[in-house]
């Protein structure tokens, strides 16, 4: 008989040895992400349904009106991973500053931080299109015993030890890495567990899609307008397909398993783009990095980036290892 592929449950106990300093901590911290990712899942699905849609008066520390989904993903992951004891700390988009795990002797004791985008394209949900959630993990650094710190938040996302999204699409998927290689297992409803479908994914070193907020172009920098220009080209495999969901998560997973670039750069409106290093460029680029592909601000490796602040924004530029560096060269004429 076939053998049957593993759930993510089998998967994080067969791996656990793999797993960077295997204590079986962050084996138990993947295992509430899936959690609280089953718990969202079931509200995003039954958002048309009930009055959770809309926004609420209440704006986040970006100035952005939050969506009632924003509030309640957000809720659902700190109850999992915070009141849980799971973690020591973390740092959420929705939240001006991070949180610290309350009860000193015993949660001080965990050793990861987790920083985390609960709802990515929020403003789908109105009108019913992918939305997402994206993590990402680090090993603390400052000393396991005492309250966390500003720091333990503010680096580089090559110290990642783990990152992934989980894409409440036609059907839901997580994927993550936690450095051997990209897996993604979706979601089935029925039995209400995930089942290994897509096992380290990589991606096409080039691709034909190019996804970008074209309504954007008159503000973009000269190198971004000129490599848009050449995606439009008339020539060998160009022009590319243009495909944008405005859903930083819904795009990346499509440009993985087909080849693609993404680009949301620097405007002359936003001179850092829009995007936060800490809470969606970094793990993006660690799952692209380890399916194969690269992620770049245009002129540097995004996970060197040594963020200064918790809500920083950088230019982000990720995709087939030949269309990024491809952009990078019309970013150097500019
Ligand atoms: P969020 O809903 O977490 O604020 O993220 C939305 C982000 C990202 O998912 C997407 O790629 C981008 O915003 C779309 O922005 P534009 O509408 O400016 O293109
Ligand atoms: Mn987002
Ligand atoms: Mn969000």
């Amino acid at each position: 008989m076939e053998k049957r592929p593993p759930t993510l449950g089998e998967f994080l106990i067969d791996n656990q040895n793999s797993f960077p300093y295997a204590t079986g901590e962050l084996s138990r911290l993947l295992n509430s992400i899936r959690l609280a990712a089953k718990m969202v899942n079931h509200e995003v699905n039954k958002a048309g349904l009930v009055d959770i849609t809309g926004a609420v008066d209440s704006v986040n520390i970006q100035g952005e009106q939050q969506q009632k989904l924003d509030v309640y993903a957000n809720e659902v992951f700190t109850k999992t991973l915070v009141n849980r004891e799971i973690i020591c700390g973390l740092a959420s988009e929705e939240e001006d500053s991070y949180v610290t795990v309350p009860g000193f002797d015993k949660s001080h004791r965990n050793k990861y931080v987790v920083l985390i985008d609960p709802l990515d394209g929020s403003s789908n949900i109105d009108v019913n299109a992918p939305v997402g959630t994206i993590f990402s993990i680090y090993r603390r650094v400052s000393p396991v015993g005492t309250p966390v710190t500003e720091e333990d938040f503010l680096q580089p996302g090559n110290l990642q030890v783990s990152a992934g999204y989980i894409l409440y699409g036609t059907s839901t998927i997580m994927v993550f890495t936690t450095g051997n290689g990209v897996h993604g297992f979706t979601l089935n409803p029925a039995l209400g567990t995930y089942i290994l479908s897509h096992p380290n994914m990589k991606i096409p070193p080039n691709g034909n899609i190019y996804s970008v907020n074209e309504g954007k172009y008159a503000h973009f920098p000269q190198g971004v307008k000129k490599y848009i220009k050449y995606c439009q080209q008339e020539e060998g495999d160009r022009p590319y397909t243009s495909r944008y969901i405005g859903a930083l998560v819904a795009d990346v997973h499509r440009n993985i398993l087909k080849g693609g670039i993404f680009l949301y750069p620097q405007s002359s409106q936003a001179e850092n783009g829009k995007l936060r290093l800490l809470y969606e460029c970094n793990p993006m680029a660690f799952l692209i990095e380890q399916a194969g592909g690269r992620a770049s601000d245009g002129h540097r490796r995004i996970m060197e980036i040594k963020p200064t602040e918790l809500h920083q924004r950088v230019p982000f530029i990720a995709g087939s290892e030949e269309m990024v560096d491809k952009a990078e060269e019309f970013m150097k004429e500019a």
